[in-house]
């Protein structure tokens, strides 16, 4: 049911506190909408309060991360899927863009963090998207072609991709409908060609999505959700983003 509808994510990043964690996690767990499937990434400290706090809901815990080394041991710093699975969470965002620009993270390393994703029953997200100097020369579609590349030979039958322009995130500059619709139907079109037709996907939108633009963005074809960043740490900005959420 819910690779059938469409799924509002909020992403976290480097922020919270235990006591504002709690009230935005309180105000979470009233919100429901029949359309919209709702996730949160937490950073790794947090994970077990929204486990906690959101145990009784059908609210998604995940974090933004995991480690690209699968068996426990000396990787100071490093969290595990393992661990991830262990602490109650269902997803774990795979490659978003600060990810891939801050600590480098390529497909090697993405394609192991998905595998043990996998592994311990973890949903992974992979986030994809295209910085503007990328977008303003045209390279748009072959960038994401090969960010997806990372799909190849994976045994799924379900899989869930953000496209996030990296020139849409926390800029308020948000893509274009026709932007949008073309970059989701491509990744929908790769998808299949690389995972064969009967693969089911989601494809969320992701960069400056708030309460204003969340109705039109939901509404375009082939978009089927969102990854929030800064309006998810607001219980009353994230819950009229899920408001949006539309039948497919
Ligand atoms: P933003 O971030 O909504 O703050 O632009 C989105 C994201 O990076 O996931």
């Amino acid at each position: 049911m819910i690779w059938h509808k469409q799924w509002i994510f909020g992403n976290w990043k480097m922020n919270g506190n235990q006591a504002d964690n709690a009230a935005l996690l309180q105000g979470l767990r009233s919100v429901s909408h029949d359309n919209a499937h709702i996730g949160i990434a937490t950073p790794f400290p947090y994970l077990s309060q929204a486990v906690q706090v959101l145990a009784d809901s059908p609210i998604w815990v995940g974090s933004q991360d995991c480690s690209q080394f699968a068996e426990k041991g000396a990787y100071t710093g490093e969290v595990s899927a393992t661990m991830l699975k262990d602490c109650g969470a269902n997803f774990v965002l795979i490659g978003h863009s600060e990810r891939r620009t801050y600590f480098n993270e390529q497909n090697q390393i993405l394609r192991k963090k998905i595998d043990n994703a996998l592994a311990n029953d973890l949903i992974p997200i992979l986030c994809v998207g295209e910085t503007l100097e990328q977008r303003q020369s045209g390279q748009e579609m072959a960038v994401v072609a090969e960010q997806l590349a990372v799909l190849q030979g994976l045994s799924v039958n379900h899989i869930a991709v953000a496209y996030e322009p990296v020139w849409a995130i926390g800029t308020g500059v948000v893509a274009n409908a026709e932007q949008i619709a073309a970059m989701h139907a491509f990744i929908h079109k790769e998808i299949l060609s690389i995972m064969g037709e009967n693969v089911t996907i989601r494809t969320l939108y992701g960069g400056s999505v708030n309460a204003n633009n969340a109705a039109d963005i939901l509404s375009i074809d082939k978009v089927n959700g969102a990854l929030v960043g800064g309006a998810s740490l607001k219980a009353d900005a994230f819950s009229a983003i899920i408001a949006n959420a539309q039948t497919e």
